[in-house]
C-alpha cells in the first residue's frame, strides 16, 4: 500500500484494516488505530446516529472517533473533560460508555445544544410536549384543525413588528411568522423541556432561511428568485415557509432522543457556557477535545439565525481562533498563546499521568511546539485521512490526533 506524505511523516501507520470502535480496549495497541474509515465501513447513518444528527453543526469529529480514543484511555466512572465541547459529541459518547463527562464552549447555542442532546427525558412527556408546541403554532398561524389534544387554543398573533433586521433579511413573510409563533409558544408555554423545543426552532430555521441548497453551511446572500441547485441539478425555489420543518424535525427530533434514550447510561454529564481559559475547572481524569483551528470557521456566525431568533448571548469576541481573523503569522501565534492557556487550565486539574488527547486538523504544525510549551509528553499522532463530499466541495483533508500525557 501507498502511504502519503502526511502518513509518512507522521510514521504512526499500520497497514491493516480500519479499526472497530467498539472493538478497542485499554490494551489495543495504538498502531493497531487504523481511522481511515471509508464510507462503506462508517456509512453517513451511523456518524449521524441518535442524537449525533439533532441539529447541523459544521466542524464536528465524528463519534466513532471519540468511541476510539474513551474507550482506550479512559474507564467507566471516571470523567472526561472537553474544554471546546461544541455539539457535544465527547459528552454523548462518553455517556454510552458509562464515563463522566464535563463540557465548555464560548458559544451559548452550542451549550444548548449539549444540554438538549445530554438531557435525560420522561418520553411520554416529551412527546406530548413536542406535539403540544408544534399545534399550537399550526392553530397560530392557522395550518389546518386544530387537534383535541388542546385545552386552550392560543389567540391569533400578528408578527409584523419583528425586532432583528437579520430575521426580516433571511425569510420569506409567512416562513418568519411561523418560527416567530413558535418561539411564541415554547417561550411562553409551560415546557418542562424547552431546550429541546429551541433546537427544533433553530433547525427548522436552518432550513427555512432565504438560500440556495447547495449554501447552507455558508450563506452568502438572501436568494429570492428561483435558482439553479448543484446539489439537486435542476432548478430549485428558495422556501416560503417554515411550518414543514417544524413538522418534520419534531418528528425527527422525538425519534432520536428515543434512540439515544435506549443506549443511554446514568454517567454524569456537565456543560457550561464559558471562556475556557479561565473558567475554573473542576478535578478530571483526562481531555479529549477538537479544538477551534485558526482561521478556519466562525462558531457564532455558522448559527447566526439561532442567535437572532433566541437571542442567545453572543461571545464571539471570545471564540479563539476565528477565521474573521485569518490565519496571518500573528494570528498563528495568538492562537497558539490562546490554546496553550487552555490546556494549562486543564492540565492543571488533572493527575499526573493522565491523558491529554486532542484532534486537529494541523496543516499549520502549531501542535508540536503547543506540547513542547505545555510540557506535556508526546506519546503518539495518529493521522487520518477524511474524505468529505457535502454542497459544491469535494476536498480531502487529514486530521491528526495528538496523544499527549501529563508528566
Ligand atoms: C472544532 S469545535 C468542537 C467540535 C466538537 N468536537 C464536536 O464534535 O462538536 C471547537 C469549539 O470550540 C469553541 N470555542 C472557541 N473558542 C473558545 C473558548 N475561548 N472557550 C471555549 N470554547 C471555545 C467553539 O465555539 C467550537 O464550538
Amino acid at each position: 500500500m501507498r502511504l502519503t506524505n502526511e502518513e509518512q511523516r507522521v510514521g504512526i501507520y499500520v497497514d491493516n484494516q480500519p479499526i472497530r470502535p467498539e472493538g478497542v480496549t485499554p490494551d489495543t495497541p495504538l498502531n493497531a488505530l487504523n481511522l481511515n474509515w471509508t464510507e462503506r465501513d462508517l456509512p453517513e447513518r451511523l456518524r449521524t446516529r441518535h442524537v449525533h444528527r439533532l441539529h447541523p453543526y459544521l466542524g464536528k469529529f465524528i463519534p466513532q472517533l471519540a468511541e476510539v480514543f474513551l474507550r482506550k484511555f479512559f474507564r467507566v466512572g471516571q470523567t472526561v473533560l472537553d474544554p471546546f465541547v461544541g455539539s457535544g459529541t465527547t459528552l454523548v459518547q462518553a455517556n454510552e460508555l458509562g464515563i463522566h463527562s464535563i463540557g465548555y464552549d464560548i458559544s451559548a447555542f452550542n451549550v444548548l445544544l449539549c444540554h438538549a442532546k445530554t438531557a435525560r427525558y420522561d418520553l411520554t412527556k416529551l412527546k406530548h410536549e413536542v406535539y403540544d408546541a408544534l399545534e399550537r403554532t399550526r392553530i397560530a398561524t392557522q395550518h389546518g384543525e386544530q387537534l383535541s389534544l388542546l385545552e386552550e387554543p392560543p389567540a391569533l398573533q400578528n408578527y409584523s413588528v419583528v425586532d432583528s433586521d437579520y430575521l426580516r433579511e433571511w425569510y420569506a413573510p409567512c416562513a418568519l411568522q411561523e418560527l416567530l409563533a413558535y418561539r411564541e409558544v415554547v417561550e411562553t408555554g409551560d415546557y418542562e423541556y424547552k431546550n429541546l423545543l429551541r433546537v427544533i426552532l433553530s433547525r427548522s430555521a436552518r432550513s427555512a432561511r432565504l438560500t440556495p441548497h447547495y449554501e447552507l453551511d455558508f450563506p452568502k446572500a438572501p436568494q429570492r428568485e428561483p435558482y439553479y441547485c448543484y446539489k439537486h441539478r435542476r432548478v430549485c425555489e428558495p422556501t416560503t415557509e417554515a411550518f414543514k420543518f417544524l413538522e418534520r424535525y419534531s418528528i425527527d427530533t422525538l425519534r432520536r432522543i428515543r434512540e439515544f434514550a435506549r443506549v443511554r447510561t446514568d454517567a454524569r454529564v456537565e456543560v457550561y457556557h464559558a471562556d475556557s481559559r479561565t473558567a475554573a475547572l473542576p478535578p478530571v481524569d483526562g481531555v479529549l477535545t477538537s479544538p477551534p483551528y485558526v482561521g478556519l470557521i466562525d462558531y457564532h456566525a455558522q448559527h447566526a439565525y439561532a442567535y437572532h431568533l433566541l437571542q442567545l448571548q453572543d461571545l464571539s469576541n471570545l471564540e479563539i481562533g476565528a477565521a474573521r481573523n485569518g490565519a496571518s503569522e500573528r494570528a498563528k501565534q495568538e492562537y497558539v498563546d490562546d490554546i496553550v492557556r487552555v490546556f494549562r487550565n486543564a492540565l492543571s486539574v488533572m493527575p499526573s499521568g493522565g491523558w491529554l488527547i486532542v484532534v486537529a486538523n494541523d496543516k499549520h504544525r502549531l501542535y508540536p511546539q503547543i506540547a513542547t510549551t505545555l510540557g506535556v509528553e508526546p506519546h503518539a499522532e495518529i493521522v487520518r485521512h477524511v474524505n468529505r463530499r457535502t454542497g459544491r466541495r469535494s476536498t480531502e483533508f487529514f486530521e491528526t490526533v495528538f496523544v499527549w500525557r501529563k508528566p
